[in-house]
């Protein structure tokens, strides 16, 4: 067997983000800025950063501002070179090439699941990968499951497994948001997947899971019957961004590490009285 390098990443983000409301009744998820980038960009930046150069961006209604974030922006620009503002200048046109860039709607949100298939016809025979740009991660290159207490299993897809090397496992069975009584491990499902194009006849043929949505847990948990699975174990940090609480997790973590801002930052947090 001979391995292929992966060369593209969907990035789903035409969900209804109803975790987040109100502030995503009117503005994408995916745009809710971790200090002063928004989420998908750092999903972008992890893709590219593994060589992946042309990024599907799954959308939907009222998230035309993702499109917008990754174009280019020509009075912006003119109006930073005009006032001199070579810095901001830079990176605003480094957005814009980042990658290659290519938009699919999802005319419903019907699930994660339905999210991926949407962009079958743009993958064709090639793995790829899936980022969930409302995961954020933190100091790892290791990506696949994590480890989370008991009372948060039923919060995200478990894996059942056998240990299969140092950190790494064979995947024996999914499941999505289990009770805790039903739950075969501890090992959550993190929004980083390398996917086999036979995931799309899979997707094809999955009914609608858990909320009534085409859960990618479901059609991975068929395909896992039919050929090997792995997951590797991370050992960073993870938060879900598109729950509040893991948000404000997130912008305290990344506002700490910023160059320009982190020292500040601690000084004033340090400050607080509890
Ligand atoms: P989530 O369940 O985290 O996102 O889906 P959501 O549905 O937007 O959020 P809540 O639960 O209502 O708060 C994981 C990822 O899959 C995308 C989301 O945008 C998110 O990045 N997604 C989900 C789609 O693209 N389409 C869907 O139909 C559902």
């Amino acid at each position: 067997m001979h391995s292929r390098k992966v060369s593209k990443a969907i990035i789903p983000a035409a969900g209804l983000g109803t975790r987040f409301l109100p502030a995503t009744k009117a503005s994408p998820k995916e745009m809710l800025p971790l200090v002063d980038k928004p989420l998908i960009q750092y999903a972008v930046e992890e893709a590219v950063s593994a060589g992946i150069q042309d990024i599907i961006v799954i959308t939907g209604r009222g998230k035309r501002a993702i499109e917008d974030h990754f174009d280019l922006s020509f009075e912006l620009e003119e109006n930073l070179k005009e006032s001199g503002k070579e810095k901001l200048l830079n990176e605003i046109r480094r957005i814009s090439e980042l990658a290659n860039f290519c938009y699919v709607r999802q005319r419903h949100a019907r699930g994660l699941g339905d999210a991926i298939l949407c962009a079958q016809h743009l993958i064709g025979n090639e793995p790829f990968a899936v980022i969930l740009g409302d995961e954020v991660l933190l100091n790892t290159p290791i990506r696949g499951v994590y480890e989370v207490e008991a009372e948060e299993v039923s919060r995200y897809g478990i894996i059942a497994a056998e240990p299969a090397g140092p950190r790494l496992f064979k995947v024996t069975d999914l499941i999505e948001k289990p009770s805790l009584q039903e739950a075969p491990s501890r090992l959550a499902v993190i929004g980083r997947y390398i996917l086999p194009a036979a995931i799309f006849p899979v997707l094809e043929k999955t009914p609608p899971g858990k909320n009534q949505e085409i859960q990618l847990t479901d059609a991975l948990r068929a395909l896992a019957r039919s050929s090997p699975m792995h997951a590797l174990l991370m050992n960073g940090i993870r938060h879900d961004a598109g729950d509040k609480l893991g948000f404000l997790k997130a912008t305290v973590e990344f506002g700490l590490k910023n160059p320009e801002l982190g020292d500040r930052f601690a000084h004033y947090l340090k400050g607080l009285k509890f």
